[in-house]
């Protein structure tokens, strides 16, 4: 369209259709979300979502091996695009970072094409707008919208929004006080919890990856116990297996407990758990007793990194993302410190089927920023980038976004 004689660039009507491709880490994953803007907020759509995953394969080596996702991606991707062949979309939406880069740049490049040709097919010459995503802000946006049926609502969000981003790759608060703004209060030092789920249940010869195993035996040892979970979690109604269980379980550390930041460290507790199991032939229960305390140390430095940070970030919202927000024992967790103590947060807990990596959480987040009017379409430059950084709030974003 045209004003005043210029051409007038359409940012967003309504409704608007994303195709978005996530290819950062070890799932290959295809979706079409229409998008519309309602009264103070969206409203997004799935109407197509396919998702690739190679975990069984990456599982001989315990962790993802990038030039084998790389590989991956590539044979998967062409594969899942026949499934959008005679679908219509309004801009194409990949995950630029963070991640595994040889991954992305797969994505990227096979987005760039998709982009492309869809224009083409509508007529246009430089085709349909290729809109960048972050992931770890995809991980966010799209566990505060709630699922209503078959679609998700993002609205009635009030700032500030504390998240927990918790994932593979990644342990983070972030605080975000006007939209699409963040700023990162505390991260781990070393290693992401979710990679310390899968080094330890490694350790306990059990499946790549590990959060979900360690997460399905340590609920089973509580389930079991006498005294549920919280007591002392290590008593079982068999007297064998009860006794054995309690000579060897080791008490594990809470790192950081103290440090007065929201910092966390989850390597120290990686080492103690690699001590403790060394030379070790645990049966079931003790396996599973082991898991049970392994998640309650997680469990632990969630809930006083939390209190920390809510206190700190005066947040009205809390949300958290990314794989582990999975985790059913630290979900709760962290419902029972919200209830306790912050009864005014409102917590907005991720359906679980959307934790782990997909692209619908890249198209609702791709959608988001474009029906709020942000402008993020790029070229054919664009590059992968493995260390992408949430977007701070010291950035020029003309006008403050406290409301959508
Ligand atoms: O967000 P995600 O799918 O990929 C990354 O961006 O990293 O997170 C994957 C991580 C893996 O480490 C996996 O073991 C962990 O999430 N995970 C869990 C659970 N489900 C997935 N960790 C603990 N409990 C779970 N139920
Ligand atoms: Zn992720």
């Amino acid at each position: 369209m045209t004003w005043g004689g210029s051409e007038v660039r359409v940012l967003h009507r309504a409704p608007m259709k994303v195709l978005a491709i996530e290819t950062s880490c070890d799932e290959t994953g295809i979706a079409l979300v229409e998008g519309t803007k309602t009264d103070g907020g969206f409203e997004f759509n799935t109407l197509k979502d396919t998702l690739l995953s190679q975990a069984a394969l990456h599982a001989e080596f315990g962790g993802v091996y990038p030039n084998l996702a790389k590989r991956e991606h590539e044979k998967n991707l062409p594969v899942l695009y026949r499934e959008f062949a005679g679908d219509e979309c309004d801009a194409v939406a990949v995950t630029a970072g963070p991640g595994l880069e040889p991954a992305l740049w797969q994505g990227i490049e096979f987005a760039k094409r998709a982009a492309r040709e869809r224009g083409l097919a509508r007529g246009m010459a430089e085709g349909v707008p290729l809109l960048p995503v972050n992931h770890m802000e995809a991980h966010l946006i799209s566990s505060l919208a709630q699922p209503q049926g078959r679609t998700f609502a993002l609205r009635g969000v009030h700032l500030p929004v504390l998240a927990l981003l918790i994932s593979g790759g990644h342990t983070e608060f972030v605080v975000m006080k006007e939209w699409f703004a963040y700023e990162i209060i505390g991260q781990t030092l070393d290693d992401a919890v979710g990679e310390c789920f899968d080094k330890v249940a490694r350790m306990l010869g059990l499946p790549y990856p590990g959060g979900p195993e360690i997460s399905k035996i340590a609920a089973a040892h509580r389930a079991k116990a006498k005294i549920p979970k919280r007591a002392t979690g290590h008593t079982t109604e068999e007297s064998g297996p009860k006794e054995r269980v309690e000579e060897f379980l080791p008490k594990l550390p809470r790192p950081m407990l103290q440090s007065g930041t929201c910092d966390v460290s989850f390597s120290g507790l990686k080492t103690a758990a690699l001590y403790a199991l060394r030379e070790q032939a645990l049966d079931a229960a003790q396996k599973a007793a082991f898991a049970a305390e392994f998640e309650e140390a997680v469990g632990d430095v969630f809930v006083a990194k939390t209190r920390q940070a809510l206190s700190l970030s005066s947040a009205q919202t809390f949300v958290i993302g990314g794989g582990v927000a999975a985790n059913l024992y630290v979900r709760g967790r962290l419902q029972k410190l919200l209830d306790d103590e912050f009864p005014d947060v409102e917590f907005r807990l991720p359906d679980p089927l959307i934790t782990g990596d997909n692209a619908v959480m890249i198209a609702q987040c791709a959608l988001a920023r474009r029906l709020a009017g942000l402008d993020d379409s790029a070229d054919e430059s664009l590059r992968a980038n493995g260390n992408l950084a949430l977007q701070g709030p010291t950035l020029d974003r003309g006008s403050s976004r406290s409301d959508l």
